[in-house]
């Protein structure tokens, strides 16, 4: 008879979470996602599989993390077909409500990201990063993982959440699964399916201007080249310091550039490690 595959349990409060945790023999890694689970995410929890023995996935839209006339609302939550993803990939999918969360409504106490969290992304999002922070601490207290996963394509939220670690000292080690490039270069993200044929062409630039800086061009002579790039409006292109995020010299390694641009209607990021 052929093996079957153990299906996945669903649990929606802490303290059944806290239970299976408990009963969970050898490592164990958490996948921390808001849901609307696409292959990205699938690509983080086969990660998750080859290191650890266990795969926990959480799956919770956070309100702290979107500000006033963010889509918080409107953000799409289909348990279901999340469930119908990742069935018999994980061991546990952690769905909590609203309430289950946050039992007493928006918490006193926050994570403070500071000057991490106010630069680059945060500038157009006040407050954001600081939710992300609060409810990353609650999520690894709550799984207690070996490793937890996340995409590089958010290069500043891993950032911050590695120095939310370090700095709090959870006994916890950040992982973060490398952007998916196309062939032309280009990152895999969803909103690229926003793009028309010629913006997707002219997309290419952001990445270019990150290829550029690794080159050892200046950033000065990146952005320029960027700027001047047909259907491309920049929003920055710097090259930060990866543990502080603080501005370095473009030829300073290791760093990390990274790129924020609208190409049409569509405002993509993008980024790369740039080694020495
Ligand atoms: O990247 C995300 O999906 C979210 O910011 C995270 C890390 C799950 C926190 O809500």
């Amino acid at each position: 008879m052929p093996e079957s595959t153990p299906r996945t349990t669903l649990v929606t409060t802490k303290s059944a979470l806290r239970e299976h945790r408990a009963a969970m023999d050898g490592t164990v890694a958490a996948v921390l996602t808001m849901g609307s689970l696409h292959a990205g995410h699938l690509a983080l929890v086969e990660r998750a599989r080859e290191l650890a023995d266990h795969v926990i996935l959480t799956d919770f839209v956070n309100p702290l993390q979107f500000g006033p006339g963010e889509d918080y609302e409107a953000y799409p939550r289909d348990l279901e077909a999340d469930l119908a993803l990742v069935d018999g990939l994980v061991d546990l999918v952690f769905a909590p409500g609203v309430e289950e969360m946050y039992p007493g409504g928006t918490p006193r106490v926050w994570v403070r990201t500071g000057e991490m969290g106010s630069v680059l992304e945060g500038t157009s999002r006040p407050g954001h990063f600081d939710g992300v922070a609060t409810v990353v601490t609650k999520l690894l207290s709550l799984v207690r993982p070996d490793h937890a996963y996340f995409g590089q394509k958010d290069a500043q939220q891993v950032a911050i959440l590695r120095r939310v670690v370090s700095d709090l000292d959870l006994p916890v080690d950040i992982v973060s699964a490398p952007i998916v490039r196309a062939a032309d270069g280009v990152a895999e993200s969803s909103r690229n399916a926003r793009l028309s044929a010629a913006e997707r062409e002219q997309a290419v630039a952001l990445s270019q201007a990150l290829f550029a800086l690794q080159d050892g061009a200046s950033r000065e002579k990146a952005e320029a080249q960027l700027a001047s790039s047909p259907g491309v409006t920049v929003d920055y292109l710097t090259v930060v310091d990866p543990a502080t995020l603080e501005p370095v010299d473009a030829q300073h390694r290791p760093a990390l550039a990274l790129v924020a641009a609208h190409v049409g209607p569509v405002r993509l990021i993008d980024n790369l490690v740039l080694e020495a």
